[in-house]
């Protein structure tokens, strides 16, 4: 028996910040980009249940791939860069079913990811 997830898509942004001059996602731009995906995923009727979520997070472990986010239930981590990045992953992987290989953060570097724990706020 398999049980459907309560999100199609739940996205776990990082937007932790360790100060300045630290290694973190915030430091690398996450905020600006966690709303990005935020307003677009609701602007385009994406939002709610058994379709996208999205939650601020804190650190997710990843952090020399900052700004981090991850997608489950597939488990997919990307590190993009600007809001064009966020774009493609909206539209290449949220509605086209495609990773999108040149942002995907590899599974293999050694680290091991932790449980996303989300603050608050959401799409
Ligand atoms: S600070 Fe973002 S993954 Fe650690």
């Amino acid at each position: 028996m398999s049980i459907a997830p309560h999100f199609q898509h739940h996205i776990f942004v990082c937007l932790n910040d360790r100060g300045p001059s630290q290694e973190c996602c915030h430091n690398a731009g996450a905020a600006a980009l966690f709303e990005h995906l935020r307003v677009r995923v609701k602007s385009l009727g994406l939002a709610g249940a058994g379709r996208v979520r999205v939650n601020r997070a804190g650190c997710l472990d990843r952090c020399a791939h900052g700004p981090a986010l991850v997608i489950y239930p597939e488990g997919t981590w990307y590190q993009p860069f600007d809001t064009a990045d966020i774009d493609r992953i909206i539209d290449e992987h949220l509605l086209g079913g495609r990773v999108v290989e040149d942002l995907r953060i590899p599974p293999d570097d050694g680290e091991t990811p932790a449980a996303p724990t989300p603050a608050s706020g959401a799409a």
